[in-house]
């Protein structure tokens, strides 16, 4: 399938834990992937995106929920909240 005929599916907190799985299997069926992190330098917390990226198109953006308008530039076909800001 190209990248053109892909579905997308936007999934927010991507290094999170239940959001690493989800696009994990989100790029296995098919999807490409955009993902948003609060901060895309953070390697430690970002690392293994790196490595999902072998399984097809994740692209990842800088996002907060705390900022309103920062989300704008993440134009998915479906969103999947997977970010918390409360612990
Ligand atoms: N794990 C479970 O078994 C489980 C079960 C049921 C429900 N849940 C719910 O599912 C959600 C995710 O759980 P999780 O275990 O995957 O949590 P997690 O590993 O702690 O991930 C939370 C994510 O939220 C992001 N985040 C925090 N504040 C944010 C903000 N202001 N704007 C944007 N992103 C923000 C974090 O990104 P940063 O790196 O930027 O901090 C992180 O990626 C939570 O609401 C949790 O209550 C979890």
């Amino acid at each position: 399938m190209s990248a053109v005929e892909m579905k997308t599916a936007c999934v927010t907190g991507g290094n999170g834990y239940i959001a690493s799985a989800l696009i994990k299997m989100l790029l296995q069926k098919g999807y490409a992937v955009k993902t948003t992190v609060r901060n895309p330098d953070d390697m430690k917390k970002n690392s293994h995106l790196k490595d999902l990226e072998a399984l097809g198109p994740l692209e990842v953006f800088r996002a907060d929920m705390d900022e309103e308008g920062s989300f704008d530039d993440v134009k998915p076909a479906a969103i999947t909240p997977s970010s918390s800001p409360l612990r």
